[in-house]
């Protein structure tokens, strides 16, 4: 029988088509890639030259070059084979000999458990219905004693700027799930049983007309896109911190490291 409502795979399916489509211009966004975004991640992280690390939702791989060249061996797994490609560029490009690539569901990591010491996850909880379930096999394979990093923009503790950031992102990238406070990013790390993490808190800058170029909105509705990041400057509706530049709009998207050790 015909319905109309998503079927079970509708999720992946977004996720599919809407990061083969932004593979190549994600991967050359300077302000998510470049030296100064990377070290926060390796910093949180602390990789040793003899350590194996896994970067899940890897996306064109950044994260991953950047722990390799401090590790031994680092793996990046995403579900986007185009994701795969831009990071397999990034790895030949910069001569990395010691990273490999999965293709890979974050909730069934293709690995057995408490094998890797570091385990990292940047800008993807936001796509993931299931975060706690994504968490914990993240915990699975990670080693005891090993390090669990998790980074992502983070919504307003307002509950009404939360939502209407969330409803701006749903627009730009229809396989955005939710952005969540931070609070509810520590309450995964408590369900997941580990220990408060250390965070780290940073900013990511956006400009409203590169974002825009960079999106696949809903309908292709790029109009409506810039109305609402424009309106939201009178009010920071947001909780973007939104303001006019020129005939632009600059804003920022408050973002956390969270970073922990499996218990021994
Ligand atoms: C916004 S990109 C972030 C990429 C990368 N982590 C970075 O920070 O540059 C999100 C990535 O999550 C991947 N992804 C989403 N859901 C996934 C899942 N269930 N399993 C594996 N990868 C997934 C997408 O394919 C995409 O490459």
């Amino acid at each position: 029988m015909a319905s109309d409502s998503p079927g079970p795979n509708a999720h992946p399916v977004r996720i599919e088509e809407q990061f083969s489509r932004q593979a190549k211009i994600f991967a050359e966004a300077p302000e998510l890639h470049g030296e100064a975004a990377l070290a926060l991640l390796v910093e949180a992280a602390k990789p040793r030259s003899t350590d194996e690390t896994l970067d899940v939702a890897c996306g064109p791989g950044s994260v991953v070059v950047a722990m390799a060249r401090h590790a031994r061996h680092s793996i990046g797994l995403d579900a986007t084979a185009a994701m795969l490609v831009e990071a397999q560029r990034l790895a030949r490009a910069q001569a990395m000999p010691n990273v490999e690539w999965r293709q890979g569901d974050v909730y069934a990591l293709p690995f057995d458990s408490d094998r890797f010491d570091i385990v990292t996850c940047r800008f993807a909880f936001h796509h993931f219905e299931r975060p706690a379930a994504a968490l914990q096999e993240m915990v699975r394979v990670c080693k005891r004693e090993g390090c669990i990093v998790v980074c992502d923009a983070i919504a307003s503790d307002s509950p009404r700027k939360a939502e209407a950031f969330n409803r701006m992102e749903r627009l730009r990238d229809p396989s955005t799930v939710e952005f969540r406070p931070l609070e509810a990013l520590l309450a995964l790390f408590a369900g997941a049983g580990l220990p408060s993490p250390e965070r780290r808190f940073f900013q990511v800058p956006a400009e409203r007309e590169q974002m825009v170029k960079r999106s696949f909105p809903a309908g292709a509705d790029y109009d409506g896109l810039r109305r609402v990041i424009d309106t939201s400057v009178d009010d920071d509706s947001m909780g973007l911190g939104a303001r006019r530049c020129g005939d632009t709009v600059l804003f920022r998207y408050p973002s956390v490291i969270l970073s922990t050790t499996k218990a021994g």
